[in-house]
């Protein structure tokens, strides 16, 4: 069923609740990485423009119910301001006196941001009266936290129920959008490339001290079973770069499938690797990429993903990037404009392709008719 989209909607003069995702990383209190932010341009813009009274809400990391100044949205209220050229005032509190004084204080075409939702724990409990307590701040209220869409809290799904309206903005439309043409009817063949830690561990193979998820290791067996019975190839890794350090300067060597020693850690897919998956993505007609292929912010462990990076790019496929960690490689490979879509949602964008409904988006008023 198609959502009602904040296109549907009289904005003027009224108090719009935006929900976005500015879960960005930051680096000594600035923001390193603004595309979740660049992303939401268009609806905010759209929002001001139609004269709405605009209100943002965000989560950023996890601080666990309270309050933490190392994850105050401060420098993502910032960086707002660089990009849209205007101050962008913070309100110290998400709900209480602060942000209701801030938010009848606005005119038509004025902007605050709230301060960090997951400060109070009710925002993870999905807790009603902090989600009344929200949409009481306005009288309209738009999503468009894709990246947060998979997850069932009050500022993402409880709030909806309390507010007259919910609609989504345009980064949710597009991404919807986007992701939903890979679930209905991808070309084929539909290649997937997932990052991950855990299924060379699942095999029974010796991983050394590489990172595995102990918790996920018959999980990953049951899909690797699954994956046999549907027909789905599930290639692995056939050789790795390993280290004893994750640093720049510890000697790294390359070793077969099985041969991690004690002591050391895979920390990138090695050569015989990247010819085998770049013959596959070189076949490819869809590609969905979440998750690099090694610690590739360093530089001995970088290559494994900077070529598979060159391989999509060059792959000629229709290709869609996941999450945070993997557009930041893809940029740093200088391939980020010959993707097709950069989804600004990790978790949210592999639930959605796993076929599972989003809850953020579930929440949303239906269109009319
Ligand atoms: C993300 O970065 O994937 C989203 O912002 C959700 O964050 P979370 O995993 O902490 O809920």
């Amino acid at each position: 069923m198609a959502k009602l989209s904040i296109a549907d909607l009289d904005l003027r003069n009224k108090r719009v609740l935006l929900r976005v995702d500015f879960n960005v990383p930051l680096r000594d209190g600035e923001v390193t990485d603004d595309t979740r932010i660049r992303a939401a341009l268009p609806t905010i813009r759209y929002a001001l423009e139609r004269g709405g009274r605009l209100l943002c809400l965000s989560h950023l990391g996890r601080p666990k119910g309270k309050p933490d100044p190392a994850l105050s949205l401060a420098p993502v209220a910032a960086r707002l301001a660089d990009l849209l050229g205007r101050p962008v005032p913070l309100a110290p509190d998400c709900v209480g006196e602060a942000a209701a004084a801030g938010a009848a204080a606005l005119r038509p075409g004025d902007l605050l941001m709230l301060e960090n939702c997951r400060f109070h724990p009710e925002e993870e409990r999905n807790d009603e009266s902090f989600s009344r307590a929200l949409a009481a701040l306005c009288d309209l209220y738009v999503n468009d936290a894709f990246g947060a869409a998979h997850r069932a809290h009050a500022s993402t799904v409880g709030v909806a129920r309390f507010v007259s309206v919910a609609a989504a903005g345009f980064l949710l439309l597009k991404e919807l959008e986007y992701l939903g043409q890979l679930l209905e009817a991808p070309r084929r063949p539909f290649v997937a490339i997932l990052g991950g830690a855990t299924f060379l561990a699942a095999e029974g193979g010796s991983v050394g001290a590489s990172r595995v998820e102990r918790e996920r290791l018959a999980a990953a067996k049951a899909l690797a079973a699954e994956a046999q019975a549907g027909r789905v190839r599930l290639l692995l890794p056939s050789d790795h770069v390993i280290a004893e350090r994750v640093e720049a300067g510890a000697p790294t060597r390359v070793v077969p499938r099985d041969g991690i020693p004690a002591g050391w850690m895979g920390l990138d897919i090695g050569p015989d690797t990247v010819a085998r998956f770049g013959g596959e993505i070189g076949r490819a007609a869809t590609i969905f990429w979440n998750g690099p292929l090694g610690v590739f912010e360093v530089k001995p462990f970088r290559a494994g993903t900077m070529a598979v990076a060159a391989a999509v790019a060059a792959s000629g496929a229709v290709t869609v990037i996941g999450g945070g960690d993997t557009v930041a490689a893809v940029r740093e490979a200088g391939v980020a404009e010959r993707m097709t879509h950069l989804s600004t949602g990790g978790g949210a964008s592999l639930e959605f392709l796993e076929g599972k409904v989003l809850p953020g988006v579930a929440a949303l008023t239906e269109k009319p008719g």
